[in-house]
């Protein structure tokens, strides 16, 4: 790609990332300023109307304390603060998208021209242009992502993983490090302190899209076959791209994580990041079916989301399910009700095995940041991951 001297906040450089002229720069650092601004400043105004008003309401009119986060929407959903915040949180996701997709849409040629000319000296790509969109992917653009991971425009199309790369990063608001890689990275850097025996010979990652979370597992797992499969082919054209122009071997493929085409017993490792908040209840059965046919004996499943409700103090749960209503996350109220026991009884795991920790970030300046703090669409994850999971 055509670079400029632009600073781009520390996000990596690798060959598939969209330059940004000055303008464009200026917008995407709007946005971030704008997401940092409403979490810090704006955000905290709710827990104060909440505790001010709306409890107290409550309390009036039912003699007890709240008692879960629907009781909570709906008062708080009559106050104009959280009226006010939760339309400039929208809005703040929509500008986003947007953010990116004009320098995207300027590069667009050079950026499929980068994509089909990459070599394959390191990564493979195998795409299937017969494989059905789950419904839970094409009905809905997923967090106000036009078009989400799988439209192509055009043949060949790679702009929906080069918006997405951008995206996380503003999304995250650079929390996520240079390479977006922290759900990968903090997963791996706690699998290997968990499982210090674990030798993987074969890893998958289940819905990779461009690969952020994936390359960690390389370099953690020297030895290991690392494969990535996801449904959008524009994601993984441009994951491919991106790996090859890092120098990292993984082998991605088109695939439903719901029922693949890898034999029985392949792999050692299964992992996910922040991929079953956005497969339906029923899906999420079937992958984990999948899970439990694709690993070998004493094999490990992994999934890593933000935290489950189950723990939150009610007001959290309830500022933390705003993405379902209103981010287009259809699923992500139930992924975060999920009981990783239960999963393990239904599918045939050990139960015993079953672990659920809360892995510190691996990006430092996750740690240090003075936005950790947990809210609705934080994808920096408050400076740690939930990550579930057992052994079959
Ligand atoms: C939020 S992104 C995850 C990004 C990536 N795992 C990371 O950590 O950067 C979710 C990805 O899961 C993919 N996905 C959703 N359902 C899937 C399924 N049933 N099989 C394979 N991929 C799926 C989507 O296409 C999307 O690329």
């Amino acid at each position: 790609m055509p670079q400029s001297n632009i600073d781009t906040s520390s996000q990596f450089k690798h060959d598939m990332l969209a330059d940004f002229d000055a303008d464009e720069f200026a917008r995407q650092e709007f946005v971030k300023s704008f997401k940092l601004h409403l979490a810090t400043t704006i955000s905290p105004g709710n827990k104060a109307v909440y505790e001010t008003k709306v409890v107290p309401q409550i309390k009036e009119e039912t003699g007890k304390e709240p008692q879960d986060r629907f009781q909570i929407k709906k008062k708080m959903e009559q106050q104009q603060p959280y009226q006010f915040w939760s339309s400039l949180q929208r809005s703040s996701q929509e500008m986003m998208w947007k953010s990116v997709q004009l320098p995207v849409e300027r590069q667009w040629k050079e950026l499929l021209d980068a994509s089909s000319e990459a070599s394959s000296d390191y990564s493979t790509l195998e795409l299937d242009p017969d494989l059905e969109i789950p419904k839970y992917h094409s009905a809905v653009d997923i967090h106000c992502m036009p078009g989400a991971y799988h439209t192509e425009q055009t043949e060949n199309d790679v702009a929906a993983g080069a918006i997405y790369d951008r995206a996380v990063y503003i999304y995250a608001m650079g929390r996520m490090g240079p390479y977006n890689d922290d759900i990968g990275a903090s997963t791996v850097a706690w699998l290997k302190t968990n499982f210090p025996d674990l030798k993987p010979k074969r890893i998958l990652d289940l819905g990779c899209s461009v690969g952020h979370s994936t390359v960690p597992y390389l370099d953690a797992y020297p030895d290991a076959e690392v494969y990535g499969i996801d449904v959008g082919a524009p994601v993984l054209r441009y994951a491919h791209a991106r790996a090859e122009s890092m120098g990292k071997k993984i082998h991605f493929s088109q695939q439903n994580a719901e029922k693949t085409n890898f034999p029985d017993g392949h792999f050692d490792l299964i992992v996910s990041h922040i991929l079953v908040h956005e497969t339906s209840k029923k899906a999420f059965k079937n992958i984990a079916k999948e899970c439990h046919r694709l690993l070998s004996k004493g094999g490990i499943m992994a999934h890593t989301e933000t935290p489950p409700y189950k723990d939150m103090p009610l007001f959290d749960e309830f500022m933390m399910d705003w993405d379902t209503y209103y981010n287009n996350e259809p699923f992500w109220g139930g992924s975060h009700l999920i009981e990783p026991k239960q999963v393990a009884e239904e599918f045939g795991f050990d139960v015993d095995s079953v672990f659920e920790a809360m892995a510190p970030s691996a990006f430092e300046a996750g740690e240090k940041d003075q936005t950790k703090l947990l809210q609705c669409g934080d994808f920096a994850g408050a400076g740690v991951w939930y990550v579930y999971g057992m052994q079959k």
